[in-house]
């Protein structure tokens, strides 16, 4: 077990030992864990990162390890955290909703602070249960007509009841011309533009280049008087939480961006060693990175024990698929690399896959997330005496009898030679979610340089938008 001094720890006896991953093992790679660390050391320093190109074919910095630093002159700056505070504080008890456009990197990261901060029925709640902060939705991270205008007509129907009904639409696109979150924004913005009663604002969150290099959406904004927040160069979607990108959201909902920051600038420190032992970013990448080259463990599946932590599953999958899944390595042979992520909740998925993970091929790690103290935590109760079996778990608390879950899936998967590790969060809090999805981030930047392929690039994304286009430019033909 590697526990930090913020009580954050990584469990990895499932993992490492006779039968798992061994000393052998990576005393095999040692010259390459060193190689690892020293790039992800020059990365963090400067940047640079071997052979990482951007989409248009030209190198291209990756700076997502210098958000959790605030500074004068850095991509977060005390003045660029003071804007957002700001917007989060003129939204309270004025907005009444915000709707999120956005997908991929531009939604995950957004989702998994809504749901760990704010729950399932925070949009249920009186403003005043919510702090004033308003309503949220999301919208964009499909193309579902359906739950579009199911989202229309919600809103509509809240703005039948309230006048004014204060809307704010915020647009999240680096690139700011994504079809999924543009052709949503469209639908929605148009429905709703004329509503009486409804006041319709919107913010843009895309790249700030200005003049001819501007986003389709730097330039409605700019034409439109949008207000505007930046996705920074240098930072890709899946790395973007730390960013304005997932920033913007915070502050819309009163989630604690300071402690978020600090969580993930307390993680960096933890993961300067270059001993595995020491660092739990280095640790997860060789133990995963062996798991998988020399035992064949080529799926990972994510698997907290809390529901509000599921979106951090889904995050991940975006974030080991994208940054690891590659054809090819940095030399350009034909590798093939990359664990399958997959989302799972316990206990939920238990009762669903665990039947795969335990009796299925042998190609797994299951990656486990446990919550050590809950805000809340009722006792179950002796509700039916009569019922004897019931009895056998009343007076439990309910984390109890979640932890005894989790513990005995583990030792059921160790006891037929699986593999699994356990994340354990002290709390349910900004600064411990900091510390897990920074260290998830960075780890994928130590084990793009154990597999030797750029984490940072996605060349596999754009195979199906080159069919894409032209399809939709028939179909637009075809109806004329
Ligand atoms: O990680 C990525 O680059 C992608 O998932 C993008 O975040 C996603 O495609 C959305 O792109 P954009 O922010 O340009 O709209």
């Amino acid at each position: 077990m590697l526990t930090l001094p913020s009580g954050f720890a990584f469990d990895y006896a499932n993992l490492y030992g006779d039968g798992k991953v061994t000393g052998a093992d990576i005393a095999g790679i040692a010259g390459r864990i060193a190689a690892a660390h020293a790039a992800v050391g020059h990365m963090r320093a400067t940047g640079e990162v071997r052979g990482h190109l951007s989409k248009d074919g030209v190198p291209e910095k990756v700076l997502f390890s210098q958000l959790p630093y605030v500074a004068a002159g850095n991509l977060n700056s005390p003045e660029s955290i003071r804007r957002l505070k700001d917007f989060g504080a003129s939204l309270r008890h004025r907005t009444d909703a915000v709707i999120h456009f956005g997908i991929g990197g531009s939604y995950l990261g957004n989702r998994v602070l809504f749901d760990a901060h704010c729950g399932e029925f925070w949009n249920s709640r009186s403003p005043e249960e919510r702090g004033g902060y308003p309503e949220l939705y999301f919208s964009g991270n499909n193309l579902d007509p359906l739950r579009t205008d199911d989202l229309i007509k919600h809103i509509r129907a809240a703005a039948a009841e309230k006048t004014p009904y204060r809307l704010l639409l915020v647009v999240v696109s680096k690139s700011g011309g994504t079809l999924d979150t543009m052709g949503s924004f469209m639908v929605v913005h148009e429905a709703l533009r004329q509503v009486p009663g409804l006041e319709l604002s919107v913010v843009a969150v895309t790249d700030p280049a200005g003049g001819d290099k501007a986003t389709l959406l730097k330039k409605l904004a700019n034409d439109s008087g949008w207000p505007t927040f930046a996705v920074p160069d240098g930072v890709g979607g899946r790395f973007s939480v730390f960013s304005e990108v997932g920033l913007v959201t915070a502050a819309c909902i009163g989630f604690d961006l300071d402690a978020f920051l600090a969580g993930a600038r307390s993680m960096d420190q933890a993961c300067l060693e270059g001993d595995p032992r020491t660092n739990p970013a280095l640790l997860n990448a060789v133990l995963k990175y062996l798991a998988a080259a020399n035992h064949g463990r080529n799926i990972e599946i994510f698997m907290p024990y809390a529901d509000r932590l599921k979106a951090v599953a889904e995050w991940y999958v975006q974030l080991l698929a994208e940054s690891l899944g590659k054809r090819t390595d940095r030399q350009g042979r034909e590798v093939f690399y990359g664990r399958t992520p997959v989302v799972a909740v316990g206990t939920t998925d238990m009762h669903a896959q665990t039947q795969q993970h335990q009796d299925g091929a042998r190609d797994k790690v299951v990656q486990f997330v446990r919550v050590a103290a809950w805000d809340s935590d009722p006792v179950i109760p002796d509700a039916f005496p009569s019922a004897r079996e019931l009895t056998k778990i009343s007076s439990l608390r309910m984390s109890q009898a979640l932890d005894a879950a989790l513990e005995a899936n583990a030792q059921a998967l160790a006891a037929d030679g699986r593999y699994s590790a356990v994340f354990h969060l002290p709390h349910l809090d900004a600064f411990h979610l900091g510390e897990l999805l920074y260290l998830l981030a960075l780890s994928v930047a130590y084990e793009g340089e154990l597999a030797d392929v750029d984490a940072f690039d996605q060349p596999g994304v754009e195979a199906y938008k080159r069919i894409m286009s032209p399809k939709l430019a028939a179909l637009k033909q075809a109806g004329r």
